[in-house]
Parts: C-alpha cells; structure tokens; sequence
C-alpha cells in the first residue's frame, strides 16, 4: 500500500494565517502539520509517500520534507493547478497509486490512533473512520442504518447522526474510476463524499470508528485544539 498525503486548498477559514503560507505548514505542537499525518502513515510500514499541494508553495513543502531520507522514507510530489475538491487532488495521485492500494490523509487531520491493524487486514473497496463530534454539520456525516452506512451527507444542516467522517481513508484502484465520473458539487468541487457514496451504491464501503484523539485544524477553533491537543499527548500533565 502506498500513502498519500492531500495538502492543497486554499485555507480561507485560517486566513490570514494562511495569506503568504500553506494551511499545512503551519505550526501545531512543535512541527509543521503535516509531520502529523506523514507520522501515522510511517507507523503503519507505508514508506512510500505522495504530497499532493498547489503550486504556490510547493517548493516550502521540498525544502522541508525533502526526498524524505530524514522520515525513512520516499516522497513524491504533485501540482494541483487549482483547490477544486479533495477528489480532483486524490485524482492527480492515480500514476503514482499504480497497482497498489491506498491510504489517503488530508493533511490538516491530526490524530493519535494507530491504524496499521486496518492496513493489514484491508482487501479491497473502501474502509473509512468515523468518529463521534459535537457539531457533525461542518463534515460529512453517515448515515447509519443498523451497522451499515447507508450515505454520507457533506455538511448538512439537519445531521443524521452524530458521528463525522475523518479525513482518513483506504481505497482500492476503483477509486480512479469513480473520481474520473463524477460532477462538480454545488460549491463546485470534486467531492470525496461523492467517491465514498459510489462504493457504498457497489456496498463495497466497510468503516470503523476512530478510537483517540481526532480533530481537523481547518477552522481557527480547531486549530487551537488541535495544539492544546498535542501539546497534552505530548507533555501529558
Ligand atoms: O476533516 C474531515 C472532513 O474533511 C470530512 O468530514 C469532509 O467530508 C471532507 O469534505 C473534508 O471537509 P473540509 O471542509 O474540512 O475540507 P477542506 O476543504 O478543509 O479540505 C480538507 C483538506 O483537503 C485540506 O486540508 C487540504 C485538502 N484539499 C482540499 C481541497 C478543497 C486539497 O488537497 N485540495 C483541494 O482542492
């Protein structure tokens, strides 16, 4: 399986933190945020890893990542020309997937929970993490009928349960098939709850509910929570 690290986007909910940086390359804890995710990938065994950001700061992102020989492991990079959805940047990483599988992270997720069992143990489809939150509207939200999700809704204004889907996913190559059809959303993305609502139609979605610590660091409320959160995992009182 290879890894795959989306770091695009314009970070507007951070501006203007975000007005001469990339989102992900500023500081939580005492790294940049993306060390966070690029860590849960290595402790899974994964040690080849894509970088999908846009071109304005890509060259920060070389200096600081580099060819990954000082992370033990092997960087690639790719432009996306413009922040048209989590999807459009997953797309850009089909050459580099090849025939192998895929663990996707958004680069402003941070978490403590090691997910190599759900590495070993994937065959094929999609599995994706859940976790429960206080305000489901600002993610994409399951649907859970008994055990299954039956859809995912991105940010509704009624949720339909209170669990959010994490920017963590595992996916098969069919992966590449369901962005090349999909159609811009209404706020005019190619969406990642659009791909995981193909496989659910195919009923070949499986997900497991994140257990730790997991926050994005998108808005500047949970930007702040994200350091208080690793500053306590780290320096525990
Ligand atoms: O964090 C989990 C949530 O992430 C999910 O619950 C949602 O279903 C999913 O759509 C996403 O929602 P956000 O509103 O938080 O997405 P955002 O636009 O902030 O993008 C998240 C990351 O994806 C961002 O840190 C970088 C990457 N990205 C995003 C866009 C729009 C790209 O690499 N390229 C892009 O064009």
């Amino acid at each position: 399986m290879k890894g795959i690290i989306l770091a695009g986007g314009t970070g507007s909910r951070l501006f203007p933190l975000t007005k001469v940086t990339n989102k992900h390359l500023l500081p939580i804890g005492k790294e940049p945020m993306i060390f966070h995710p690029i860590k849960r990938i290595l402790e899974t065994g994964i040690d080849e890893i894509l970088i999908v950001t846009g071109l304005e700061h890509m060259g920060a992102f070389v200096n600081l990542l580099g060819s990954g020989k000082d992370f033990n492991c092997k960087f690639t990079y790719k432009v996306q020309d413009e922040a048209g959805g989590i999807a459009q940047a997953l797309g850009l990483a089909k050459n580099f997937a090849g025939n192998d599988d895929v663990l996707v992270i958004l680069g402003d997720n941070i978490f403590n929970s090691n997910i190599s069992e759900h590495i070993k143990s994937f065959n094929s489809g999609a599995t994706i993490f859940i976790q429960k939150v206080n305000d489901p509207s600002r993610y994409g939200v399951p649907i859970l009928q008994g055990k299954n999700i039956i859809a995912i809704e991105e940010k509704p204004a009624n949720p339909k349960s209170d669990f959010a889907v994490t920017g963590i996913y595992i996916y098969d190559q069919q992966v590449f098939d369901f962005i090349e059809n999909l159609k811009p959303s209404a706020r005019g993305e190619l969406e990642i709850t659009d791909v995981n609502n193909a496989y659910i139609k195919e009923k070949k979605l499986t997900y497991a509910v994140l257990d730790g610590e997991w926050t994005d660091a998108g808005t500047f409320e949970s930007y702040y929570y994200s350091n208080q959160m690793v500053h306590d995992l780290n320096e525990p009182k």
